[in-house]
């Protein structure tokens, strides 16, 4: 077999928020495939970091009134808790606020400049007055220049769906001070991708030869059709640089300028990588010199697919190392359907499964069992989490073992039987481990973990046809039951090694049990014969929903939570000083909801039917991030802006608008108004 050298990484979290199951798809893919290749007896190392770089953070960490590096060194460590405890197992865990990214940020930044691929030009942007900075796009807010929707991000519009850039935003404000930002010049520096055009035509759609001589395509065929389309649309360059003040590493020969956290963040994994290498003695420039033999290999999320597939592979190349040779891209997690929500309690951090007392290898197998190579979304739908555990990890596949290794205990001494005639089964086992591991390499796991169940379920068919608790009670069948306890044992050993990507700890109980060394693929090639075993001892216990409740109950942030955010608030300007008259024109109304619902395709928006007494409304309103169980407005009042134009969206004409107390910040939530007993639809409210 020819060694393979392989690195691998997932995406680098973001050092400003919580692990949660999204993050952990990632993670747990990346994972069972680098377990699969170390099996294999490839060299690879697994790396990641977190990223912790930019405004977002910079601004997170004076709002907790600490600086910057004091939130990174905590989150650092609470992301790594997280992931240690579902057995994500890194060769290295970094930061990009390290030396060694420092280093290789400017080396790369410094070979791109003497490549002729860095220009500048002054470029205008927002500008935040009081708090004398520059604002990014997500912290511009105001009024949809299509649709007219208030408190939308400055780059797009989530109720209409218009993407814009944030000067067009109508009475704009800073959603750090409140200001209205101003706009303002400086000095920008440019990656020229638009230069990058052929090489990157050429590597989208093209495959590197690996050590073993299969060809590897660089991108999925959804990727490719992806990049393709932009390339087409022409490649702008890309602003890679920020102005003071700014979280980051400063741009050389550019005082007071700084490089862009995506700048610096794909090139944190070739600083973690170079920490591994000087831990360990690997040798980081086989790995990353232009001519390398070695694998490279980047898990993402389809959101970041751009970054990852356009502006990394061209900064490698220009800077004078390799190219990637694949850019894996996974969809987004969803819970029973929808997009995780903190209101319905569907937002789960992996912090929150852990401390309830949740076996991290359900996930694993769950998620696992759920993942192919293609960029689909992947939905976690809590009942058939339990049942598809409990039946295919419990009742399929723990119980073998425990069938077993009683008999061979009481009555053999833990010895299985020196030899077995009773081939079949476990042939047919080793037979199937060659397709196994085909889909395991093709990152379609979902029909690794079908084919492998299918076994289990042979191997139980076997168990019921061969009867060993039958067996025990006959006159003479001594042979025969250790041997049909040996095959059962043997079979539970292959199933146990196909499964041990997805399930390291669960295997680790295996070894333990079967008095073995750490399996490797190979190990399926042989048999264990006249080998003592120890006894069985539990290896998995059965998922009980009640534990399922509690976590969702703890993933529930109830508006209450949310208080102390809204004391803290800025609050709007006020607004200018109006007249009676002017207030008359506006028709408010008590409205009776009659139905509530979600709308599919919007993760926004709430359809209301209203009585206002005199009529009846449709009125969509963007609160379902509030408002998660829509149901539970039925029959409630609220008031109705009820002369306000119609307006057509997306998904029908609303009339009318419902009013809502909010903050200057969505997560200050939004709650809608009440009135006393006795108020009847259609009143007037004034
Ligand atoms: N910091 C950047 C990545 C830099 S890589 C050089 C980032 N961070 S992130 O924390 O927002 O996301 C990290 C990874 O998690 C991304 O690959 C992203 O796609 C993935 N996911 C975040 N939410 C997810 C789901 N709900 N489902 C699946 N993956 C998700 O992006
Ligand atoms: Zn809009």
């Amino acid at each position: 077999m020819t060694k393979r050298k392989i690195l691998v990484t997932s995406a680098l979290p973001y050092a400003n928020g919580a692990i949660h199951l999204g993050h952990m798809v990632e993670h747990i893919q990346t994972d069972v495939w680098v377990r699969f290749q170390k099996m294999r007896g490839h060299d690879c190392h697994y790396v990641c970091a977190d990223d912790t770089h930019g405004s977002p953070i910079m601004l997170a960490a004076e709002k907790q009134g600490i600086t910057p590096e004091a939130l990174i060194a905590r989150v650092k460590d609470e992301h790594l808790a997280d992931f240690t405890g579902f057995h994500i197992g890194y060769d290295n865990y970094y930061s990009t606020n390290s030396p060694e990214n420092k280093a290789y940020a400017e080396t790369v930044y410094k070979a791109l400049r003497a490549d002729g691929k860095i220009s500048s030009r002054t470029i205008e942007q927002l500008y935040d007055p009081e708090k004398q900075m520059f604002l990014p796009d997500r912290f511009v807010k105001g009024e949809c220049p299509k649709c007219g929707a208030k408190d939308q991000y400055g780059d797009n519009c989530e109720v209409c769906g218009a993407t814009y850039s944030p000067t067009e935003l109508k009475n704009p404000y800073s959603a750090v001070s409140g200001a209205t930002p101003v706009l303002r010049s400086s000095e920008h520096y440019f990656f020229k991708l638009g230069d990058c055009a052929d090489f990157l035509k050429a590597w989208t759609g093209g495959s590197s030869l690996r050590a073993d001589g299969v060809q590897q395509m660089h991108l999925q065929a959804e990727s490719l059709n992806k990049m393709n389309e932009w390339i087409e649309g022409g490649l702008q360059d890309w602003d890679i640089s920020r102005d003071a003040p700014y979280f980051g590493f400063e741009i050389p020969d550019a005082p007071g300028k700084y490089f862009y956290v995506w700048l610096d963040a794909p090139i944190g994994y070739m600083a973690s990588f170079k920490n591994l290498c000087d831990r360990t003695g690997i040798d980081f420039d086989e790995y990353f010199k232009a001519d390398s033999s070695t694998e490279l290999y980047h898990f993402i999320g389809k959101d970041i697919l751009y970054f990852h597939a356009l502006f990394w592979p061209a900064m490698l190349k220009y800077a004078g190392y390799r190219a990637p040779t694949g850019v894996f891209a996974h969809g987004f997690l969803t819970v029973d359907g929808q997009k995780m929500s903190k209101s319905r309690g569907t937002f789960i951090t992996a912090k929150s499964y852990l401390d309830c007392g949740l076996n991290p290898e359900w996930m694993r197998y769950y998620i696992a069992a759920k993942l192919n190579a293609r960029i689909e979304d992947i939905d976690l739908s809590l009942d058939d989490f339990i049942a598809r555990v409990n039946s295919d990890l419990v009742g399929k596949f723990v119980n073998i073992a425990s069938r077993a290794a009683g008999f061979i205990a009481k009555r053999f001494d833990g010895k299985l039987a020196d030899g077995i005639s009773d081939l079949e089964l476990l042939t047919r086992l080793q037979a199937e481990g060659a397709n196994i591991a085909t889909a395991f390499e093709a990152r379609e796991y979902a029909k690794a973990l079908r084919d492998v169940m299918a076994l289990a379920d042979l191997v139980n068919a076997y168990v019921d046809a061969n009867k060993p608790w039958e067996l025990a009670r006959q006159e003479g069948q001594d042979a025969r039951l250790q041997e049909v306890c040996s095959v059962l044992i043997n079979a539970f050993r292959l199933l146990t090694i196909y499964l041990k990507p997805v399930l390291p700890k669960l295997a680790e109980g295996v070894e333990a049990f079967l008095n073995l060394e750490k399996l490797q693929w190979s190990d399926s090639e042989t048999l264990l014969l006249a080998h003592v075993i120890n006894p069985y001892q539990h290896l998995m216990q059965r998922i009980d929903p009640v534990l399922i409740e509690k976590l969702i109950e703890a993933n529930k942030q109830s508006m209450e939570q949310q208080a102390p955010a809204a004391a803290a608030a800025q609050y709007e300007p006020l607004a200018d000083t109006i007249t009676i008259d002017d207030f008359a024109k506006v028709d408010l109304r008590i409205g009776k909801v009659l139905d509530c619902k979600f709308i599919d395709g919007s993760d926004k928006l709430l359809q209301f039917t209203v009585d206002l007494g005199f009529e009846t409304r449709n009125i969509f309103s963007g609160i379902r991030k509030a408002y998660g169980e829509p149901e539970k407005l039925i029959g409630r009042n609220v008031v109705v802006v009820a002369n306000l134009a119609p307006r057509k969206m997306r998904f029908g004409v609303s009339a009318g608008m419902i009013v809502c107390g909010s903050g200057t910040e969505d997560s200050q939530g939004l709650f809608l108004l009440d009135a006393d007993e006795g108020v009847l639809p259609g009143m007037r409210v004034g």
